[in-house]
């Protein structure tokens, strides 16, 4: 197979960074198709750390194109800072592309979004406050600045001063917020602007022809379904599609060209920010959960809110995404739990509900309706292949692939490379 989507199928942070690392080992090319610098990244190389943001899962590989595409919200502040860091770690950085469409993140999309989610109160998203949704509200209200006119010198500083003089005025309307300044941000883009220029390019046309020769092509989903603007816990979701067809819109790449699809599936469950969780665990097993599994934000460093695997909704992601693979994460975080449980289906006012509900109100009212699995207490993370895991993990993971309808592609046992079991051999 050739084109391969990795995508995650909760709230985030599953480990498609980890994932996206050891398929990327078969990969030409790595591609970023929406999300922005909200995205967290983890991928861990003989126990070196890279916490990746806007920087595709494929850098750390020489010679792999790394691309950024054009549904990617780009902040080049955070990805200059990305790409000094790997390059003071000896990371080649000659495979970056990025799409002269991605539209361009600006100081006023952060602040705005800082003060915007504290403005609306007890109804707060919690968002990362990286600028994306109002970047992408420019983008949709036919006002945002793209990559291509940042490169331009003539044509950024018309559009800042356009958009400037706006933002101003609802800063000043909306919060009481002093201007920002005009020059500062000009200064400060155009020096972005001369140090990415080598690395934009048309990246549709580039992916479409890497498709049509055949080349191996991964494209690494952030966030995940239950985050997705239309099919995620909205209101409290991000605002991009990181649904494999959001790679349609994001990337320039026909639903027709893609192989495979892989859905990342942690072990358990975790949400960062507000919003519906049912099965979340407030709790001692929850405070084990995110003690065991070091459970705090990449990107805002604020605690995860932790839970048991909800089956249902990795059920409702591998049916909107396609998923052709589950690959499970995590799994050794569990390995010390007497008791394991996973939530196969939702009741509601005493009815079992077929579907994940539209409704927040009803989703918060649902009550899991659980299956307890005994613990299978011995460490996993030597366990090389699908035949070492302890009966017990086998089942627990069997009756994944039973409840979700989706097949077992990956086992993932540690954060490292080769702390990976591949059960699929056909996903590249
Ligand atoms: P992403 O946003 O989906 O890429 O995930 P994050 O990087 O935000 O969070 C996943 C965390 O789990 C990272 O710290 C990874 O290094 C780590 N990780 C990934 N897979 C495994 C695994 O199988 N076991 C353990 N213990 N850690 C893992
Ligand atoms: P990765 O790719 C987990 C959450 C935020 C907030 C909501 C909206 O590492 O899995 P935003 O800043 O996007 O407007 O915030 O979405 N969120 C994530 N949660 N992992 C992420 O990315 C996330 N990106 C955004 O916490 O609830
Ligand atoms: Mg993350």
């Amino acid at each position: 197979m050739a084109t391969v989507v990795v995508t995650g199928t909760q709230w985030g942070d599953e480990g498609k960074g980890k994932i996206v690392d050891y398929l990327a080992q078969q990969a030409d090319v790595v591609v970023r198709f929406q999300g922005g610098s909200n995205a967290g990244h983890t991928v861990t190389v003989d126990g070196e750390e890279y916490k990746l943001r806007l920087m595709p899962s494929g850098i750390l590989y020489k010679g792999s194109l790394c691309v950024v595409g054009n549904g990617v919200a780009f902040d080049p502040m955070i990805m200059l800072e990305e790409m000094d860091g790997l390059a003071a770690r000896g990371i080649d950085l000659s495979g970056i592309r990025i799409s002269n469409r991605a539209h361009v993140v600006l100081p006023y999309h952060r602040l705005m979004d800082g003060i915007g989610d504290e403005a609306r109160g007890k109804g707060k998203i919690g968002t990362t406050k990286r600028g994306i949704g109002p970047c992408y509200m420019d983008r949709d209200n036919r006002i945002g600045i793209r990559v291509c006119d940042l490169i331009d010198k003539e044509e950024f500083a018309k559009r800042l001063k356009e958009n400037l003089a706006l933002k101003n005025k609802e800063l000043k309307a909306l919060y009481d917020h002093e201007p920002l300044d005009y020059d500062e941000i000009l200064k400060e883009y155009e020096g972005y602007a001369d140090r990415l220029r080598p690395y934009v390019c048309d990246t549709i046309a580039l992916l479409n022809e890497e498709v049509a020769a055949g080349k191996k092509i991964l494209f690494e989903g952030a966030q995940a379904t239950m985050l997705d603007i239309d099919y995620g816990t909205y209101p409290y979701v991000t605002a991009s599609h990181p649904i494999s067809g959001g790679v349609a819109v994001g990337a320039g790449v026909a639903p027709k060209k893609i192989d495979k699809v892989v859905g990342i599936v942690k072990a358990y469950c975790t949400r960062v920010g507000e919003g519906p969780f049912p099965t979340e665990q407030l709790n001692a097993i929850g405070d084990k959960i995110r003690e065991e599994g070091h459970e705090y934000g990449v990107v805002t460093k604020r605690p995860r809110r932790t839970g048991w695997l909800d089956a249902c909704v990795v059920r409702y992601a591998g049916l909107i995404s396609g998923i052709d693979y589950m690959a499970v994460t995590r799994l050794d975080i569990l390995d010390s739990f007497d008791e394991i449980k996973m939530c196969v289906g939702y009741k509601y006012k005493g009815e079992l509900l077929k579907e994940i509900p539209a409704s927040l109100k009803v989703l918060a009212q649902v009550e899991p309706v659980y299956e307890t699995f005994p613990g299978w207490k011995t460490s996993i993370t030597k366990c090389r292949s699908y035949e070492e895991l302890p009966e017990k993990a086998k089942a627990y993971l069997t009756r994944m692939a039973e409840v979700t309808g989706i097949a077992l592609g990956i086992v993932s046992v540690g954060p490292n490379r080769d702390e990976t079991i591949v059960v699929a051999k056909d996903i590249f």
